[in-house]
């Protein structure tokens, strides 16, 4: 699969990426929207874990935090940030079919996506779905990065999208020469878009937040 073998070969620099100074509060903000002391909690596509620690922290040692990628080589990197904890568990798993629901015993009070509806084909049946795994009174918080129309963020619309193109599976060299100038990043758009817009449509008490001069959204509420 393309996407877990791009993300594989870069599992250390997206660590990185994901750990940088300045992102861990974009993630607690995300864990502190959804997040409850016991609750169990699912990331979609938790990468290397790093939302894991904060989503640890808001559930504390009653709850259960469960992240899910398809990425072996980033899991492996999420495994051993868990291992500290007890009630951390990571495992290989589908976003776009959760093995939850169903019948399986498991009852999830809330998700988690973070920079990662931009990789689903169709977003909003994704996020209905996971609103379905939740059910009425579940919670759910999308992170995501797009381009910013924020007047102090706009000069920095073309770096974003050459960051976009470099981050992205299947570009090449060409693509992200390019990415300034071009919109690249329209189909991310377009998805996170999406993608919200289930949201929106499925929740009350939605909280909107926006960090880094609006290049990150974080969107949250309670399943109806
Ligand atoms: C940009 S990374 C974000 C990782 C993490 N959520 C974070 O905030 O650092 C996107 C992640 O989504 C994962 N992913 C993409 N499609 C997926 C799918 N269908 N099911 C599970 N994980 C998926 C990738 O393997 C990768 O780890």
């Amino acid at each position: 699969m393309a996407i877990a073998e791009f993300y594989g070969r870069w599992a250390d620099c997206y660590d990185r990426i994901a750990t940088a100074p300045g992102v861990g509060r974009w993630r607690r903000a995300a864990a502190a929207a959804v997040a409850s002391p016991g609750d169990t909690i699912v990331e979609m596509g938790c990468g290397t874990g790093a939302n894991l620690p904060y989503l640890r922290e808001r559930v504390g040692p009653e709850g259960h935090v469960i992240g899910l990628d398809i990425t072996p080589e980033l899991l492996d990197r999420a495994r051993r940030r868990a291992v500290e904890y007890d009630n951390v568990e990571v495992l290989r798993a589908d976003a776009t079919r959760p093995p939850f629901g169903g019948g399986d015993g498991t009852n999830i009070d809330a998700i988690v996506g973070s920079f990662v509806c931009g990789m689903f084909e169709d977003p909003a049946a994704v996020v209905g779905d996971w609103c379905d795994v939740v059910g009425t009174g579940g919670r759910i918080a999308l992170l995501e990065a797009t381009a910013t129309d924020e007047l102090l963020g706009r000069p920095l619309n073309p770096l974003f999208r050459a960051f976009t193109a470099v981050g992205a599976p299947g570009t090449d060299a060409w693509d992200v020469l390019r990415a300034p100038f071009r919109g690249v990043d329209t189909v991310l758009s377009e998805r996170v878009s999406a993608a919200q817009s289930v949201l929106a449509d499925r929740t009350v008490e939605r909280r909107h937040e926006t960090f880094a001069l609006g290049f990150v959204d974080l969107l949250s509420g309670r399943v109806r």
